[in-house]
């Protein structure tokens, strides 16, 4: 039986009919107004060019339909745009187009196998319980305590790196994050980080020439790609890759489990009396507050979408976030409905780049919210606290303070 939920539209800031250059921001209100406006473009400009001349797409078919087309819809952003001079590191696999990101993506794939990933479960079980014997008693901030250090560290154990190394990996791992494209200055510092942690990570690839470990990064430095070895570079850049793409995602996902369960008091009573609804709890989180709001393709042809015409090499962001509200797929689309079948949630988006990581991003996941039942019989979101967002394509809070009471 369908379980009814209550929604998570909250009331909009008063501008949100005014958008008309630029998409509204995940802050000040943690994404009512960013909603709000989805659901009125997905009914009345389903495909829309800002002020920019970037072209925002809000509906499912059409979403999917785009992620499935990769010989119109390019991954390469950085070459296309431009125009050839900037070429992505071989290791960024999201920036790749097939054949060689299909040749990439095999070689790090057999690190990634659900078999290999539920043998993870429990060193990640224990991890996490570690983080929060640590938490303070009575109250704490979840990202801080748990959700920041724990697939920062998991991310650091598969590489083959120490993982007494992680506050550096979570500096730079923030540093990343933190870039505006649009600020010369912020992109000069997340290009000084980018050498920082290919120098970090020489050390270890020297060594591992010498003597393979079987970790990721050892795996990487055997790899061969049409006869050739990956260079030091390739190896850096998708250890960088797997650390952004891991990291605040998995990070945010379990804030946005936690802010889902605290707006629905009868939803979290429900989960702690029936733990089997934690899976479904996670995917429901993932469904209505995407970590990733969008994704972006680079048109290679001249096409049309949602009957606006785009020409070549126009940039494309495609809004997963309204993909996952479109009603035409999910009845009800902004309640949290723990028995919905949700096999066409977005979040992890589809087709070739399919996120490689989500197995392990949905079993952090389970294992962070059963542990925090585990150990909590109360949790709320600190009322008193005003929450801080991130940038527009990540939804999400950066803090999440909690007032606890153990078990
Ligand atoms: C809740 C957590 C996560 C979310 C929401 C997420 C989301 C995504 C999305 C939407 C894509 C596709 C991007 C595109 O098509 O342009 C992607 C790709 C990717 N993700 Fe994740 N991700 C998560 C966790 C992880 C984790 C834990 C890892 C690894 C440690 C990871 C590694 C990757 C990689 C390597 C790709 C590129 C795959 C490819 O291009 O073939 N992700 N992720």
């Amino acid at each position: 039986m369908a379980q009814q939920g209550t929604s998570d539209v909250l009331d909009p800031t008063p501008e949100a009919g005014s958008w008309t250059e630029r998409e509204p921001a995940v802050a000040p209100d943690g994404g009512a107004t960013l909603l709000a406006w989805a659901a009125r473009m997905r009914e009345e400009q389903p495909a829309w060019r800002d002020g920019a001349g970037r072209v925002h797409v809000f509906r499912h078919a059409d979403v999917q339909r785009i992620l499935a087309d990769p010989a119109t819809f390019s991954s390469d952003t950085v070459g296309r745009l431009s125009g050839g001079e900037k070429q992505a590191p071989r290791g960024t696999l999201l920036l790749l187009d097939p054949p060689l990101h299909g040749k990439m993506r095999r070689l790090v794939s057999r690190a990634f196998t659900p078999g290999l990933i539920s043998g993870l479960e429990p060193w990640i079980t224990d991890l996490t319980g570690e983080l929060l014997d640590a938490a303070p008693e009575g109250a704490f901030d979840l990202v801080d305590t748990l959700a920041n250090p724990l697939p920062v560290t998991v991310i650091a154990r598969m590489l083959g790196v120490p993982v007494e190394d992680r506050d550096r990996f979570q500096g730079w791992a923030d540093q990343l994050l933190s870039t505006d494209p649009e600020d010369p200055e912020s992109v000069r510092r997340m290009e000084e980080t980018a050498v920082t942690i290919s120098a970090y990570l020489q050390g270890f690839i020297e060594a591992l020439r010498k003597e393979p470990d079987g970790n990721l990064l050892s795996t990487l430095v055997g790899a061969e790609v049409d006869g050739e070895r990956l260079d030091d570079e390739d190896i850096a850049s998708f250890a960088t890759l797997l650390l952004l793409a891991g990291h605040i995602t998995t990070s945010v996902l379990l804030g946005n489990a936690l802010i889902c369960l605290d707006r629905d008091p009868d939803l979290f009573a429900r989960v702690r009396a029936d733990r089997s609804l934690v899976p479904a709890v996670i995917e429901e989180a993932l469904r209505l507050r995407p970590p990733f709001t969008r994704i972006e393709r680079v048109t290679t042809a001249e096409t049309n979408i949602a009957g606006l015409d785009v020409g070549t090499d126009s940039l494309l962001y495609l809004w997963l976030l309204s993909a996952n509200r479109d009603e035409q797929v999910f009845e009800q689309a902004d309640e949290f409905r723990t028995h919905r079948a949700n096999a066409r949630q977005a979040a992890f988006g589809h087709g070739i780049h399919y996120c490689i990581g989500a197995p392990l991003a949905r079993l952090e996941g389970r294992i962070a919210l059963e542990a925090l039942l585990d150990r909590y019989a109360r949790i709320t979101v600190d009322p008193e606290a005003r929450l801080a967002w991130h940038g527009t394509n990540v939804f999400g809070a950066r803090h999440l303070p909690l007032l606890v009471e153990r078990t």
